[in-house]
């Protein structure tokens, strides 16, 4: 059975894991947020745990249960999840960008609940400001010893050109391994199963899995074992 050469083959490794989808607030009770629900990055952390590793999950707004056995740091927005990740990454031999990190946040916070203008009909023009893009950050940086995995996620139909999409933002991201997979209304968030295409540093595909998000972080952390140098 292919599990049993997984057994422990993570001991040993530390990993770092973002799951869920950061909230930018606009005031104390509204947020702009994003239908990521956190299970594919929570399966990715559960399974290296599995594996051997020793996980460090950086928990964006999980809206599934916490996995056992795993350093847990929660945080909610995107500027949140970059200070943990980047504190937790120092050091780690892998950091996987599974959260789907919002790209804008509201450039003012309201101190006070935001009140209709009663004199007026009209609607409402918000102002966004851009947030870092963390994963891009880190493969920008010195990173030796530690590999960096990203997601991405794509509406885009087609099959080839959803590949190159995510060659591009693998590049663009100077990430070693990048998780494609295609997203739309329903399809990718809250569901069970996912389909995923991972290409490597060359643009070469690695693996292309289906199933259970649990069975596809097997999938991924397969391709992450096999890429590793060896440990000292
Ligand atoms: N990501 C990040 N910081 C951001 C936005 C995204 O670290 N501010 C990471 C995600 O965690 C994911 C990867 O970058 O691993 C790709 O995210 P995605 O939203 O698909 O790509 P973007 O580069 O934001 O491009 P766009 O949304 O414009 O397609
Ligand atoms: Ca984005």
């Amino acid at each position: 059975e292919a599990s049993d050469t997984r057994v422990g083959d993570l001991a040993g490794r530390r990993v770092v894991v973002t799951a869920g989808g950061t909230r930018e607030p606009l005031d104390p009770v509204r947020f702009l947020g994003n239908r990521s629900s956190g299970k594919q990055g929570v399966a990715i952390a559960e399974a290296a745990r599995e594996r051997g590793a020793s996980v460090t999950l950086i928990a964006a707004n999980l809206e599934v249960a916490r996995p056992e056995g795993c350093d847990i740091r929660a945080v909610s927005t995107a500027l949140e999840l970059r200070d943990a990740v980047r504190e937790a990454a120092v050091g780690a031999d892998v950091v996987v960008m599974a959260a789907a990190v919002a790209d804008y946040r509201p450039a003012v916070v309201s101190e006070a609940k935001l009140k209709k203008d009663p004199g007026s009909d009209d609607g409402l023009t918000l102002e966004l400001v851009r947030n870092p893009d963390i994963l891009a950050e880190l493969g920008r940086e010195p990173h030796d010893g530690t590999l960096l995995v990203g997601f991405a996620a794509e509406t885009e139909p087609d099959a080839e050109r959803l590949l190159e999409l995510g060659r591009a933002k693998r590049r663009a991201k100077g990430a070693d391994l990048l998780a494609v997979n295609r997203v739309g209304w329903t399809a990718g968030f809250a569901a069970d199963d996912n389909v995923v295409t991972v290409v490597d540093g060359d643009d070469t595909v690695v693996a292309e899995l289906h199933g259970t998000k649990s069975s596809v972080a097997q999938g991924i952390l397969d391709v992450v074992v096999s890429k590793l140098a060896p440990s000292s």
